[in-house]
């Protein structure tokens, strides 16, 4: 019998600190440490996020060792988020794990963190089927993937400027909303009238995204009033403002999704990332492939946000298809999947 397979995944690209254990493709334990530090910047602070992994990061590895029941010299993989990301963020996972690879005498694999993402799909069942379509929309990310089978994918359409996302969060910024404001918008939406205010849908040719247009209209729009006006509109129609916003971020977000279904004939579809936490985007989605005849794939709420599961299960498939690192490989803060 082969010997098993007990992975380390760790995940430290922007301000979530984490570790998990895979064994045999099995999630033993999950342990994400998040940064409220940043809550009062409105954004997260590189510098501060760097000192936080530093601080935290051999806890939270610990913490996710004693939860899988191993020891340490257990571990026959270590496998860490080696971008894109912040670049001193991502240094502090991507030293440990060099570091602890060395020290253990086991492999060492570095994961991009969108095919973290993609293989987060992985860690729910049922798992979807190759070939499927998948879009990555988070606080950095928006691009719509077509994975032909683990580790061999196209990118389809990305955005040009802002990630949905981002615009979540700087929306939620000029309505006075904490970061991240994605959930709060989400929640608040659910009680708003979606046709409340019409945004404009930017629409680009191909799968292409666009979300700088959006925030610009929220500000226009909120702007149009003078600052007393405007101060009773935000208080009166919060929920409403935010469901219109949504709602139009949502329809930019299907529509490509839509065309690549139909050009492409796939009719499996998964959402990863910290977006596909919304409620809205999964019952639009869920209405679509329903018409479609097809089947939607979101990971569990606990895996759509950033988490080390996701990395050790994208290292779980590299080392089975016989890939690992050199520990001559730095961390790449604008890797590319392709
Ligand atoms: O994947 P993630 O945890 O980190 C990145 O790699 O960016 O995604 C975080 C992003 C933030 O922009 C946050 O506002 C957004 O995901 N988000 C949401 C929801 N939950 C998180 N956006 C809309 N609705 C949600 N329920
Ligand atoms: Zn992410």
């Amino acid at each position: 019998m082969s010997k098993a397979s007990v992975l380390l995944g760790i995940e430290t690209s922007c301000d979530d600190t984490a570790a998990a254990v895979l064994i045999d493709g099995s999630l033993m334990s999950n342990v994400v440490s998040s940064q409220p530090q940043h809550i009062e910047f409105g954004g997260v602070v590189p510098e501060v996020a760097s000192r936080a992994h530093e601080k935290l990061l051999v806890s939270v590895v610990d913490d996710a060792l004693k939860q899988a029941g191993i020891g340490k010299n257990e571990l026959t993989g270590i496998a860490v988020t080696k971008g894109p990301g912040l670049i001193g963020s991502l240094m502090v996972g991507v030293s440990f794990a060099k570091a602890a690879a060395l020290g253990l005498g086991v492999p060492f694999i570095g994961v991009n963190h969108l095919e973290g993402h993609l293989a987060s799909l992985f860690l729910s069942n049922p798992p979807p089927p190759f070939p499927h379509l998948c879009l990555i929309v988070s606080g950095g990310h928006t691009q719509l993937m077509q994975i032909d089978a683990p580790g061999q994918f196209k990118v389809l359409g990305k955005t040009r400027d802002d990630a949905a996302g981002e615009a979540f969060d700087k929306v939620g910024k000029i309505l006075g909303l904490d970061y991240p404001a994605g959930p709060q918008i989400d929640r608040l939406a659910i009680a708003g009238n979606r046709s409340f205010h019409p945004f404009p849908r930017t629409r680009l040719k191909g799968y292409d995204y666009s979300f700088s247009g959006i925030k610009t209209s929220v500000l226009y729009y909120l702007n149009s009033f003078d600052e007393m006006h405007r101060e009773e509109l935000i208080r009166n129609s919060l929920a409403d403002i935010c469901a219109s916003f949504q709602e139009a971020v949502v329809d930019m977000l299907i529509s490509p999704i839509k065309k690549a279904i139909k050009d492409t004939g796939i009719r499996h579809v998964g959402l990863v990332g910290g977006v596909s936490a919304n409620l809205r985007l999964r019952t639009k989605m869920l209405e679509l492939l329903k018409q479609n005849k097809g089947q939607l794939y979101v990971p569990e709420m606990a895996y759509c946000m950033d988490n080390a599961a996701m990395i050790a299960m994208a290292g779980y498939f590299r080392l089975k298809n016989g890939e690992q690192s050199d520990l001559s490989e730095i961390a790449n803060p604008s890797l590319k999947l392709l």
